[in-house]
């Protein structure tokens, strides 16, 4: 789809990667809505501060509303909690699994007539290579950025007739909040993701793999998984 024209919503545009998003979006002649739990941390110039909790069913619709011109869904919000789904707390896998899987799809139920309404387009969601790769450490997080992908792949299948494309963005590691503990070397820059995530909309790719480790890690899909260390 073309930019210049497209009317996007971003989740979690007050800062990481989708405040990028939101920015190159606007300087790409976009109209932007700003989603955020908190709108008034939404500072990036040009663009339309939107109170949206992908949690909240409630704020989406309402957020449905008052964007009626969408014509793009980036799912961009997202937490990481890092609990292991054996020993970590449940209501915390829960969470997990309620703001990185049931909040693209609420949002995504609740865009898809707004965006079929006005002659189709597109929505993008942000996954992780931990779609496809699942530490111990991070199954929680994991187990739902998988969960995303199905969502992606079979919302791309059902909304393809509606004349809405869906792309999934993986990467591994970016420079932001989320991955504050990661050492520089290890991540890749959210502004570089930014790019990539728009050039694949224009495209209208299914999937783009915005770094080497997301690469690295689709290409090691049809390998056994690791024999247990007893
Ligand atoms: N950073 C990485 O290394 C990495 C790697 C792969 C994939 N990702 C994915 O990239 C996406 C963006 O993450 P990031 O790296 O930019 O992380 P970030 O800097 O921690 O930003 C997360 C954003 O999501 C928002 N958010 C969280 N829960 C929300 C909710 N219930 N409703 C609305 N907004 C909510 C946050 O808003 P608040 O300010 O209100 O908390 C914030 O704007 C996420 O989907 C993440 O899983 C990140």
């Amino acid at each position: 789809m073309e930019l210049k024209n497209a009317v996007a919503v971003v989740t979690g545009a007050n800062r990481g990667l989708g405040r990028h998003v939101a920015a190159q979006l606007v300087e790409r002649g976009a109209k932007v809505y700003g989603a955020a739990r908190r709108p008034e941390a939404v500072d990036v110039p040009g663009v339309i501060p939107l109170r949206l909790d992908v949690t909240d069913e409630a704020s989406i619709r309402e957020a449905a509303r008052v964007a009626s011109d969408a014509t793009l869904l980036i799912n961009n919000a997202g937490i990481s909690t890092g609990v292991t789904l054996i020993a970590g707390d449940v209501a915390e896998v829960r969470r997990e699994m309620e703001t990185n899987f049931f909040g693209p799809l609420a949002a995504t139920r609740a865009f898809a007539p707004v965006i079929e309404g006005n002659g189709g387009g597109a929505v993008l969601n942000v996954l992780s290579a931990l779609s496809w790769y699942h530490p111990a450490g991070l199954g929680s997080y994991a187990a739902s950025k998988a969960a995303a992908w199905a969502l992606s792949d079979a919302t791309r299948e059902e909304l393809a007739p509606r004349g809405i494309t869906v792309s999934a963005l993986h990467v591994g590691y970016m420079d932001t909040d989320m991955a504050a503990g990661v050492p520089a070397d290890q991540k890749v820059a959210a502004a570089d993701v930014a790019a990539q995530a728009l050039y694949g909309i224009e495209a209208g790719l299914p999937e783009i793999l915005a770094d080497e480790t997301s690469r690295y890690v689709k290409q090691t899909l049809s390998v056994a998984p690791q024999p247990n260390a007893g």
